[in-house]
């Protein structure tokens, strides 16, 4: 009997609710690209409606299909899905592109679900769970350093993943606030130790409008099973990663595209039933 069965189903409404309201409240992405030249707005704007105008031509799409893209796309609005739908199909290439230059750990997109100022654990905790929280216990260390091989003294470790039933808190109602969501400092030699669970594979929210898109076009909605981290330090850029497992039927065709081999852990099975798997991270100078 899983843990969360006297819990209101999740829905895509809710999820998708708290993920637009979530954007909103931490961001100010207009602010960030104020000063953003006319002609780059116009290039850009431009040459998406001349890929969907090609696409039009290319395919013959007809009134009753351009109809029905309206209606999506207003309900993928009405729903607050479109943090969902941009982070699932388009942040991998934009994380891609921003990214290429780097020479410390490879990084992969954030997704809708992460929320700042997660508990602190210091540098050798526990994640905020439940009692009895249902998954394989994971003992995870590993130390931050520089490219240049320096550790990183009190660089940060956020942490956020979903249960074993593949819910997020904040996200899923039922849960509590900070569970499986954590903030960790990493010791003078760099080095963290966090305990935790495995976390499940799971589906995107399949109720709402992605959904909708997802059963029509005959795909999946799977993302395997993974980790979510930021690790940042001073003068350092800030890494956004995700942490995957070897083994889910997943981690080849992740609904995402966020799965990249340097992501993948190695956990070791332990004598008690728990896992135990190192894995640390190199960031760049800022
Ligand atoms: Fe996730």
């Amino acid at each position: 009997m899983s843990i969360t069965d006297d819990a209101p189903a999740a829905t895509a409404a809710a999820s998708g609710a708290s993920a637009t309201a979530r954007f909103h409240a931490d961001k100010s992405p207009y602010d960030a690209v104020r000063d953003t030249p006319k002609e780059r707005v116009s290039l850009l704007a431009r040459e998406v409606l001349e890929a969907i105008h090609d696409t039009i031509r290319k395919h013959h799409v007809t009134y009753d299909e351009y109809n029905a893209l309206k209606a999506w796309m207003i309900d993928v609005g009405e729903t607050g899905e479109w943090p969902l739908f941009l982070d699932v199909w388009v942040e991998h290439v934009v994380e891609e592109v921003a990214n290429a230059s780097r020479v410390g750990s490879k990084g992969t997109i954030e997704g809708p679900y992460y929320v700042p100022d997660a508990p602190e654990q210091g540098a050798d905790g526990t994640l905020p769970m439940r009692d009895g929280e249902p998954g394989t216990q994971l003992l995870w260390s590993g130390t931050v350093s520089s490219t240049d091989g320096t550790p990183l003294a009190d660089a940060k470790v956020e942490l956020w993943q979903a249960d074993a039933d593949g819910f997020y808190s904040q996200f899923a109602p039922g849960l509590p606030e900070w569970n499986l969501r954590g903030t960790f400092t990493a010791g003078q030699d760099g080095a963290f130790r966090i305990r935790t669970i495995q976390p499940a594979p799971y589906q995107i929210p399949t109720d709402g409008a992605c959904g909708r898109l997802i059963a029509a076009a005959g795909w999946h909605a799977w993302r395997p099973a993974h980790l979510h981290v930021k690790v940042s330090a001073p003068g350092h850029q800030l890494l956004t990663a995700q942490l995957y497992f070897p083994g889910d039927p997943h981690n080849d065709d992740d609904i995402a595209t966020a799965v990249k081999p340097e992501l993948m852990l190695n956990p070791q099975p332990q004598p008690d039933g728990s896992a135990a798997v190192e894995y640390g991270f190199v960031l760049d100078p800022a």
